[in-house]
């Protein structure tokens, strides 16, 4: 009897919980859907205020400011890529800690109270090495990146499902309480998909089922690919998305790439975009029925270690983003993106409600009202670049400077202007706190067929044999002249024409460095052309191969070379030209520097450094080191590296990123009128300067006293102009 009515009871229990559960799931508690005009949540259309932050490009003693301060300045929603080459280095095994700890990111961004988007690809292009691909994926056998073939599908679907099945486990889903409302799977197939074709358009479709698939109960979306599938949406990148319409009906007018500003790469300008034109964009956007936005980048960052992608893309991501490298409020892009926040929400209802009447203004002007009920939102747009307008709207006049946008939350006071900036701008500064007392260690240059080095006959990939375990590759080999040759008596030394695919070498001939050569962003490929002194007997040909990032972008980079791949020719000799490229080479991977771990404390002390006046100036393939404390404070610091010239950077073990400061921006940077299109080309600084002078450390990074800062030095430079700074913004 006692136990029936235990059983009633408990069904009574569940029954209720039941209702609760359906309830909620009635009134829309905890569920994301879309329709034509937004993204649905809990119920609600919700106009979305976005921002990019890549986790790995900050630390986790960064996040918690950088997100309160994307809170603050009016975003809803954190953006992010997952870069599966830094969670599997290798096959199977996963890392996810510290920079790389997702979970903990989305976390923080949760408890800020704000959304994610989860931008899975696990391709990601974000001038990120390889595009996020792992450098192990590229041998595995008969794959083809981003296409139908097997192989790749399958390692992607393994990648996407463990980063989804991890954020089911730990709730993150909105649908389950947590804070993810979107996700996208690949990354600007579209163009690619355009050239390849069939196979192309198969991927597109299983990569859509794929992801739909694995059920996370919140949508997906595709950027840039105007064939997405249902029910995965279909959005747009750029610097303006206007025009930009969703590939159905029912779905949102969505731009998941504001471009803020744009990366640099060694050897080009530093872009800026003014803040005018990015809230002019944005407001155009929105007064289009558009309903999400995301800033591209909203805190840049710094590429770590080796992480750039490119090749050549600097080790600062800064973005000219709202918030700056370092992670300080970039003015007055932060403060006038913070109020284009507030006019957007205050018109929110009428937004999501009602689609806008367009009525003109005048020849170059409109009005898009957006009338629901008794709400009314207006936006009055001035196309004109060069003219202020005043016009007439309902009872009122409005003036609008050149190439902007005014908002008007009630259709009558315009609260915001997207040209009328109120707050200063603010410039970086930065502070020297610090020199160091520097020892030196000089790199060895190897030469051929030594006990460590590999013989193979020919030129062989780089990449192939470095695997990206290291930027560097010896190529050497052995020439012998004769005591016959004339140019021993005439002094017309022969010419060395070494062909490389990339990215830059440096070659020593007996030991001796005879030149340097670097290819671009552009145009990789690089040359090496000179006459060198040779002697009878035997000569050592040396060549330092360097890569620089691997390619992140373009038609299967994944069959991209590196290295010198020839032709290498000597020309001059008795008998003309020999073409060197079939001859015996030997090779050896990376420094000798690197395979001591001397970045570390340990690894360091395995060799001699020398100091004082028998410390290495100038001179190519040379270690540095110095010990330092921290300055006091809180505020961000960084290594002005101007002195230098290639390289890379560790503190206490950890790579801050590769220094290039001796590759100056080409062209001219001009003026910068925010008015009229945007492109990375037109509001540029740095021309004829280092493209990358400041290199950041993170503060986190650093003990109160005894930081060991290690750098590695391949062209030469001088050490003791390197200063430590603190970096501040001031108006
Ligand atoms: C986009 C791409 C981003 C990033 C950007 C340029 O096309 O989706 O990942 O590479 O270009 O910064």
């Amino acid at each position: 009897m006692g136990s029936k009515v235990q059983t009633r009871s408990m069904m009574g229990a569940e029954l209720m919980l039941a209702l609760i559960l359906l309830s909620w799931a009635s009134s829309g508690s905890c569920s994301v859907s879309y329709d034509r005009k937004a993204v649905v949540i809990d119920g609600k259309r919700r106009i979305l205020i976005s921002g990019s932050i890549h986790y790995p490009r900050s630390t986790p003693e960064m996040w918690p400011d950088l997100i309160w301060k994307a809170k603050q300045g009016g975003l809803d929603v954190i953006q992010t890529y997952v870069f599966w080459n830094g969670h599997e280095p290798s096959p199977g095994k996963y890392y996810f800690e510290d920079r790389y700890d997702l979970v903990r990111f989305i976390k923080l961004v949760q408890q800020a109270g704000l959304y994610v988007h989860l931008r899975i690809g696990p391709y990601v292009c974000a001038e990120w090495n390889f595009g996020g691909f792992p450098v192990w994926l590229k041998y595995v056998p008969g794959i083809a990146f981003r296409t139908e073939n097997k192989p790749f599908m399958d390692a992607m679907q393994g990648f996407t499902q463990k980063i989804v099945n991890m954020m089911k486990a730990e709730r993150l889903f909105q649908t389950q309480g947590g804070p993810i409302i979107l996700s996208q799977i690949e990354n600007e197939f579209g163009p690619v998909e355009w050239e390849i074709g069939a196979p192309g358009k198969a991927y597109t479709k299983w990569a859509a089922n794929m992801a739909v698939g694995l059920g996370t109960g919140v949508p997906w979306v595709m950027c840039k690919q105007d064939d997405a599938p249902d029910p995965v949406i279909n959005t747009c990148n750029g610097y303006y998305c206007e025009d930009f319409k969703p590939n159905s009906n029912n779905k949102p007018k969505m731009w998941t790439e504001a471009w803020t500003g744009w990366y640099t790469e060694f050897g080009g300008a530093v872009p800026h975009r003014p803040a005018e034109d990015l809230a002019f964009s944005v407001a155009r956007f929105i007064q289009n029925g558009g309903s999400f936005i995301n800033y591209y980048m909203y805190h840049g960052g710094t590429n770590f270690g080796r992480t750039a992608g490119g090749p050549f893309i600097a080790t600062s991501y800064d973005y000219d983003a709202p918030l700056d490298e370092f992670g300080l409020l970039r003015e007055p892009k932060w403060s006038h993106l913070r109020d284009l926040h507030k006019a957007i929400k205050q018109s929110e209802w009428a937004l999501v409600s009602a689609d806008p009447a367009v009525q003109s203004l005048g020849s170059n002007q409109e009005a898009h009202v957006f009338k629901a009920g008794s709400g009314c939102a207006a936006f009055l747009a001035n196309y004109d670049t060069k003219y202020s307008v005043r016009v007439n709207f309902g009872n009122g006049q409005y003036d609008l400077p050149p190439w902007s946008i005014s908002i008007l939350p009630d259709c009558r006071t315009a609260v915001y202007n997207t040209a009328k900036v109120g707050v200063p701008s603010s410039q970086i500064k930065m502070v020297p706190v610090g020199g160091f007392a520097w020892q030196s260690y000089i790199e060895e240059t190897v030469s051929a067929f030594g006990e460590d080095t590999t013989t193979k006959d020919g030129l062989l990939e780089q990449i192939s044999l470095t695997r990206d375990a290291s930027d560097y590759l010896w190529y050497t080999t052995d020439i012998t002249i004769s005591p016959n040759e004339a140019f021993l008596r005439s002094g017309q030394y022969p010419v060395l024409t070494i062909m490389s695919a990339g990215h830059a070498m440096h070659v020593f001939v007996n030991g001796e460095l005879a030149g340097s050569a670097y290819g671009s962003l552009e145009n990789p490929k690089l040359s090496y052309n000179d006459k060198v002194k040779l002697r009878a007997g035997i000569n050592k040909l040396s060549i330092l191969s360097v890569a620089v990032g691997l390619p992140n972008v373009g038609l299967h980079f994944e069959t991209w070379n590196t290295g010198v791949l020839g032709p290498v020719t000597l020309k001059g000799l008795n008998s003309g030209t020999w073409d060197m490229s079939k001859w015996k080479w030997a090779y050896k991977v990376g420094l000798k520097g690197e395979a001591l771990s001397l970045q570390t404390l340990s690894g360091s002390s395995s060799v001699e450094w020398l100091e004082g006046s028998m410390l290495a100036q100038k001179q190519p393939l040379t270690w540095y080191k110095a010990t330092f404390n921290a300055p006091p404070g809180r505020s961000p610091l960084a290594l002005d590296m101007s002195s230098m010239g290639k390289g890379e950077i560790w503190i206490n073990g950890q790579s801050i990123g590769r220094h290039w400061p001796a590759y100056t921006a080409r062209g001219s940077c001009g003026g910068c009128s925010y008015a009229g299109t945007f492109n990375e080309n037109k509001c540029r600084s740095n021309c004829g300067e280092a493209s990358q002078r400041w290199y950041h450390i993170p503060r986190s990074w650093l003990k109160p006293t005894g930081n060991q800062l290690v750098i590695f030095e391949e062209w030469g430079g001088n050490p003791a102009q390197i200063s430590l700074v603190q970096a501040t913004r001031t108006s």
